[in-house]
C-alpha cells in the first residue's frame, strides 16, 4: 500500500497543523543490513492477479524475503507489501504503517486469512483514499470497514493474529487482498478505475519497478 495517509498535509500546510508523530510502537524494524530492495511489480503483471502459494517453509530464505520486502516497501515509501508486489508467489506481507489513533505498527503475518467483522459490531466504513506501490502515482477514494483482525503465522509458523483501525485496518484488508490475487483497483467503479490507471499512466514513479510485457 502507498502512503496516502495524510494528503491534506503533501500541500504546504503550517508546522503546526502536522499531525503529531505516533508515541507509541507495536513491533519493530528488522535488522535490514543484509537486505536488498527489490523493483515492484505494477498492474499487468499476472503473479499480481491470481491468488499466492501458501507458504510452508518457515526456513531461512522466507526470513530473508520478509527482509528484502521491508527494504523493498521503505525504498518505495509504502506502508505495506505483499509478496506478489516483488514477484514472489508466497502467501506473506510486511506493513509500517500508522492507525488512526497515534499507533505505528511493524511487522510481518504469512498466510495471512482476514476475519469475518465481529458479530454486532457496528460496520463503520472509512473513506479514506487509498493507492498501492503497483499502481504507482494512482489514488482513489475507496471505503472500507474501520476495523480489521487477520490471523496467520509468523516467520517461524507461530500463530498470530494482528488487528488494526482505520489507515491500519485498510492496509491489513489491503496487503490480504493482494494476496489472493485482487488490487484495491478491483474494488472500484468501473469509471474510477478507469481513472485510476490513467493517472498511472500519466505518472512517473519514484521506485523501481518491473516492466510488463
Ligand atoms: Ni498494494
Amino acid at each position: 500500500m502507498a502512503d496516502q495517509h495524510n494528503h491534506e498535509h503533501d500541500h504546504d500546510h503550517e508546522h503546526e497543523h502536522e499531525e503529531p508523530q505516533p508515541t507509541e510502537v507495536i513491533g519493530e524494524v528488522p535488522d535490514l543490513a543484509n537486505a536488498t530492495a527489490r523493483p515492484i511489480t505494477v498492474v499487468g503483471n499476472p503473479v499480481l492477479h491470481r491468488e499466492c502459494q501458501d507458504v510452508t517453509a518457515f526456513d531461512a530464505e522466507l526470513s530473508a524475503l520478509i527482509d528484502d520486502m521491508f527494504s523493498s516497501m521503505y525504498a518505495a515509501e509504502g506502508v505495506g507489501l505483499a509478496a506478489n508486489q516483488v514477484g514472489v508467489d508466497l502467501k506473506v506481507f510486511v506493513y509500517d504503517c500508522p492507525d488512526d489513533e497515534g499507533v505505528r505498527h511493524i511487522g510481518h503475518v504469512v498466510n495471512p486469512v482476514l476475519e469475518e467483522p465481529p458479530v454486532g459490531r457496528r460496520r463503520v466504513l472509512d473513506d479514506g483514499q487509498e493507492g498501492c506501490l503497483s499502481v504507482p502515482t494512482a489514488y482513489a477514494e475507496l471505503p472500507r470497514p474501520d476495523y480489521a483482525a487477520v490471523t496467520g503465522q509468523d516467520k517461524d509458523g507461530n500463530p498470530i493474529r494482528v488487528e488494526g483501525t482505520g489507515f491500519f485496518a485498510r492496509c491489513l484488508q489491503h496487503e490480504t487482498d493482494h494476496l489472493y490475487g485482487f488490487l484495491y483497483i478491483d474494488k472500484l467503479s468501473k469509471r474510477d478505475r478507469k481513472a485510476a490507471l490513467k493517472q498511472m499512466a500519466e505518472g512517473t514513479p519514484r521506485y523501481a519497478t518491473v516492466p510488463n510485457d
